[in-house]
């Protein structure tokens, strides 16, 4: 039995959805603790594609439970959405399979208006969000003046509270020459939604000790990824959560010391979506990546950036988060390149640079150094055994493991669950 946190050790789009729902064979409750629906996992079950954005992946398996912890911001709304699209698909959503903390802060339809107005005076210098108001919210949390999910439970102070936020944040937008929100027009749907989440609602940092004093399996299902950590990553490129194995426990009220295991799960190659500094970019492995109709955003549709793999990027991940294992995914998306490149190092203004610095503007200025791996040429997407993947494809997932400085435990080589390769 391990309680496992499992986190993206890059820029996010890792493929962790798909990594979490192979691990769920095992694991009996899986826990979202940070970040929102600016999350999109994609599992494929038997043919069936199913994006997660706020519930954990764990839901499309009969048995697991699911919490959403008190460190994720809530949209309502798009949650009673989600709960009602997996209903559609046949999925069981029920109190007995999916928990939210009563904790857990919410994203309102203000934080959406200022997430959008924000990104729009920044122009050039945005950051390229997702719009789906996660960084307001988050603002409000520290700040002291946000809404939680347990004021949904109390429909009068809620609308008392609601309208007194919805009148400062009208101030702001108008500051701004934006139109503002009229109460009456957005409680109704808010109302809705605190009914249908009503019987999900729970203290779910009880219920979590009380699991892990029965030993029950827990994996901690980390979104976004290192590089877009508020205190980690590329800032101010990043989003407004701790992505990084720390958050997981700050983000379900599960104590450090209970936690056995970090998994960091890493592309092949390297993705980033939105603006900020990204070493290792390459327009050739780019357009071959979106050639196949790869890297595309799940949320927003983007084209994701891509790049060579970045072992600096993924070995200070390897520090901050204390990774034992590594999922490797999206190994077949370098099937058809005959030579693939690997940056081992940075050199910035003539010196040698082995971990990213903080900067950004000196992360901008970052010349990665490359070795060059040989291709394997051959389609890998088919293949389910270590021993059975080509020679050269082994040997390049066992260097980036060892330049990462973790242990390669599981290859992915495709989005079913089937295509996985435990080591
Ligand atoms: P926000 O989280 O919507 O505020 O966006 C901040 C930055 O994080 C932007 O660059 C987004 O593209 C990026 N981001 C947020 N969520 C994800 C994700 O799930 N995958 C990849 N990038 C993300």
């Amino acid at each position: 039995m391990s309680n496992t946190i499992l986190v993206g050790a890059q820029w996010g789009d890792e493929g962790k959805g798909k990594i979490i729902d192979f691990l769920t064979e095992t694991a009996q409750i899986v826990v979202r603790s940070q970040g929102g629906n600016n999350a999109g996992h994609t599992v494929i079950v038997g043919g069936t594609k199913y994006v997660l954005h706020l519930i954990p992946s764990g839901i499309l398996r009969p048995g697991t439970l699911c919490v959403i912890g008190n460190g994720v911001v809530l949209d309502p709304i798009a949650v009673a959405v989600e709960i009602e699209g997996l209903r559609s698909k046949g999925i069981q959503v029920t109190p007995q399979n999916l928990m939210i903390s009563d904790a857990a802060h919410l994203v309102l339809p203000y934080h959406r208006l200022l997430d959008e107005a924000r990104e729009a005076s920044r122009g050039a210098g945005k950051i390229g969000t997702t719009k789906r108001g996660i960084g307001p919210a988050y603002g409000d949390k520290i700040a002291r003046v946000g809404l939680r999910v347990a004021d949904l439970l109390h429909t009068e102070s809620f609308e008392q509270k609601l309208a007194t936020r919805v009148a400062e944040n009208n101030a702001v937008l108008a500051a701004q020459g934006l139109p503002g929100l009229v109460l009456a027009e957005i409680l109704p749907a808010l109302q809705a939604a605190a009914e249908a989440l009503r019987p999900f609602i729970a203290n779910t940092v009880v219920y979590l000790h009380e699991a892990v004093e029965a030993k029950k399996e827990i994996l901690f299902e980390g979104a976004q990824g290192t590089f877009l950590d508020i205190d980690h990553g590329t800032y101010p490129y990043v989003t407004s959560s701790n992505t990084t194995a720390g958050g997981a426990c700050t983000g379900s009220g599960v104590p450090p010391h209970k936690i056995d295991k970090v998994l960091g799960v890493i592309k092949a190659y390297t993705t980033r979506v939105g603006e900020g500094p990204f070493p290792t970019e390459n327009e050739g492995i780019s357009d071959l990546l979106h050639g196949m109709g790869r890297e595309f955003g799940s949320t927003t549709g983007r084209a994701r950036r891509c790049g060579w793999f970045d072992a600096v990027a993924v070995r200070y991940a390897g520090i901050i988060n204390g990774i034992d294992e590594l999922a490797v995914t999206n190994l077949d998306g370098l099937d058809t390149l005959a030579t693939i490149k690997v940056c081992t190092h940075y050199e910035l203004r003539g010196k040698r640079v082995d971990y990213p610095p903080m900067d950004y503007t000196d992360l901008a200025a970052c010349v990665p150094v490359y070795i060059e791996l040989p291709g394997w040429l051959t389609p890998t997407d088919a293949i389910r055994e270590w021993k059975a993947l080509p020679e050269n494809a082994r040997h390049y997932l066992e260097k980036i493991a060892s330049l990462s400085g973790a242990k390669l435990k599981i290859a992915s080589v495709g989005p079913n669950r089937e295509q996985t390769i435990l080591l």
